[in-house]
């Protein structure tokens, strides 16, 4: 008999998941989470930022499936049992589209097109004569799954990259700094700083007035991780200023943003809706079933996060 595995979503593609499902991993009975015949039953549960309720009705539950990268939106859930292991996604496509992101980004502002689309307003035409990419140093927050990959491709590019991370890296053409001791020597050297860190205790707030202060006079920030990492006033502040030449937020601290936000209409602020890296349904349910499959023959899933450390 198919085991019953309920999903919950904040999008409204609930049946274009189901249907997946029904489709690669027959055996896994994937329904919404409010029609659960036997939820007493369910061990295994997939969820985007799961409503207040929901970890009541399933109480027997003993792995979460989350429907992204980043776990803050289920780890701050206050009902998540202690015991219930957290299982992520890693990659499952969204290291190509991040790799996109960041190069089209890291591009835009290498090759000055910030500067002419400023021009283009002012039907001024002036040529500039550029830099090779290896001048343009680019430092990467956070080389995991993500993080990694972007380093990876940007030295492909012909940049020269570094990154930080918590513990020591060694990555092909990439120089690798970790630890708190080691952030402003990091900041210091990078033209362009790309965020791709978890949100935890430990990284919230972590783009602030004095870290952006330690960039580099005519840096530029791109930010696709979580809003929360940076403190807005700060970087518009620091963009007023001068002292940042732009940045590109893909997430902001409230979502969606609000059209009130004074962020929308910042000088040398592009601003894309979380959609840097998305979780494509192909992908994404072939990673879950395949460790659906693995916890039911009795072995540790891939993914697992560290509930202590928060990611
Ligand atoms: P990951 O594999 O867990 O990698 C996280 C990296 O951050 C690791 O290298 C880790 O260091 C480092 N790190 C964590 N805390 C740190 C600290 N306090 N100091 C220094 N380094 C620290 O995560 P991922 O899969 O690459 O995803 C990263 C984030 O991207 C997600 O958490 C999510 O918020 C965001 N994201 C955004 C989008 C979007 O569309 N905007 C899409 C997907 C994901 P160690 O390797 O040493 O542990
Ligand atoms: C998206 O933001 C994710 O964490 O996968």
């Amino acid at each position: 008999m198919a085991i019953e595995c309920p999903i919950y979503l904040t999008a409204d593609n609930t049946q274009q998941w189901i249907d997946a499902f029904a489709r690669q991993y027959p055996h896994i009975k994937v329904l919404d989470w409010q029609h659960a015949s036997r939820p007493a039953d369910v061990r295994y549960a997939i969820v985007w930022q799961p409503c207040g309720e929901f970890f009541q009705r399933f109480p027997n539950l003993e792995a979460v499936f989350n429907l992204g990268a980043g776990v803050d939106g289920i780890l701050c859930h206050p009902q998540l049992p202690r015991e219930v292991q957290v299982i992520r996604l890693e990659n499952a496509g969204m290291a190509a589209q991040m790799n996109q992101y960041f190069a089209y980004h890291i591009m835009h502002f290498h090759r000055s097109m910030d500067t002419y689309q400023r021009q283009q307003s002012q039907q001024h035409w002036q040529s500039h004569p550029g830099t090779p990419a290896g001048d343009f140093r680019v430092g990467i927050l956070g080389l995991g799954q993500l993080g990694s990959s972007v380093a990876d491709c940007l030295f492909k590019l012909g940049y020269k990259v570094s990154g930080w991370s918590q513990s020591e890296k060694y990555i092909e053409g990439v120089q690798c700094f970790q630890g708190a001791d080691q952030l402003n020597d990091f900041l210091q050297q990078t033209d362009a700083l790309c965020c791709l860190l978890p949100l935890t205790d430990n990284t919230r707030d972590l783009l602030n007035r004095h870290t952006m202060g330690q960039l580099p006079a005519g840096a530029v920030i791109i930010n696709a991780a979580r809003g929360e990492h940076l403190v807005e006033d700060d970087l518009l502040e620091l963009l007023d200023s001068g002292h940042l030449r732009g940045a590109v937020l893909d997430t902001v601290r409230n979502e969606p943003l609000a059209a009130d936000s004074s962020l929308w209409r910042q000088a040398g602020l592009i601003i894309t809706p979380h959609c840097a890296a998305q979780s494509w349904i192909e992908p994404t349910v072939k990673q879950i079933g395949n460790n659906i499959d693995t916890l039911l023959a009795g072995k540790t899933p891939t993914g697992l996060v560290e509930r202590n450390r928060g990611y």
